[in-house]
């Protein structure tokens, strides 16, 4: 992917805290506080992400409703006033984050001991503190500055997929205590991984291109850093905050050994 030194000083800022996040899931997964228990709570609040949407829609809409009701209003106007790719993608949108639902769902439900209802995206509709902050943050950025806020929340959206890229490496601790949950949360962090990649990438396509000032480059990487400094107080929050002490405090001050950028994933994902 050609970069320019502003594009590759953005993804290098936010490294460090991408291996921020991914260090909240890999203390979670060893961690003697983890039980069933525990995984249908966190798993129940990234559903409620998939479908309310942290801040990437408005919260009485989410990510399914929001974009349904956009397709409904487009429909007649499909390649008069709007272009069908740009139809598309919003289906494609509703469909990606509503697949994501439906697998972290699956992986919930299938925890259940009997007699345990089943999952629901309406029980989901209050999101927590720490995910409504998040939320908030993003509103705020985008208050500030329309067009720097939505890069910034496209950008930091699923945090490098670093939940399911660390729960995909579970699928190799199938047995033990964890291990039957471990093989259900493999299978839907597998599912969602490559979708969320794509995701991130939308806030990088283009960026080059747009002609941002320095002043606009050192803003962006401003609210981003802060976008994902929230992402961590939320992950951990959301796992029941196994990360405490000077690791949290080196994971918050961006003082983690970096994720490696994978520029060669990314460059063959925007060719296809
Ligand atoms: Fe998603
Ligand atoms: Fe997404």
């Amino acid at each position: 992917m050609g970069v320019s030194s502003n594009l590759k000083r953005l993804i290098d800022a936010a490294a460090p805290y991408w291996a921020g996040e991914a260090e909240v899931f890999r203390s979670y997964w060893t961690w003697d506080k983890r039980s069933r228990e525990t995984d249908r709570q966190w798993l129940a609040y990234q559903c409620s992400k998939e479908v309310w949407g942290s801040g990437l829609a408005p919260l009485d809409k989410g990510i399914f409703l929001g974009p349904a009701e956009q397709l409904v209003a487009m429909f007649t106007k499909i390649d008069i006033e709007h272009d069908r790719h740009e139809v598309l993608d919003i289906a494609e949108g509703l469909w990606a984050e509503f697949a994501h639902y439906t697998a972290f769902a699956d992986a919930y439900d299938g925890m259940a001991e009997p007699g345990e209802g089943k999952i629901n995206p309406q029980m989901l509709k209050n999101s927590w503190k720490e995910d409504l902050d998040l939320s908030h943050l993003r509103f705020a950025h985008k208050k500030e500055n329309p067009k720097l806020g939505a890069r910034a929340t496209s950008f930091t959206e699923g945090g490098y997929c670093t939940l399911f890229s660390e729960g995909m490496k579970l699928k190799a601790q199938t047995s033990g205590l964890h291990g039957k949950r471990n093989a259900l949360i493999a299978e839907a962090c597998s599912k969602v991984y490559d979708d969320e990649f794509g995701h991130m990438l939308k806030g990088i396509v283009g960026l080059d291109i747009e002609g941002l000032t320095q002043d606009e480059w050192r803003h962006l990487e401003r609210i981003s850093v802060e976008q994902l400094k929230g992402r961590i107080v939320m992950r951990n929050s959301q796992f029941g905050y196994p990360l405490t002490g000077k690791t949290l405090d080196d994971a918050l001050g961006g003082r983690l050994p970096p994720l490696t950028f994978d520029y060669a994933k990314a460059e063959a994902r925007m060719a296809a």
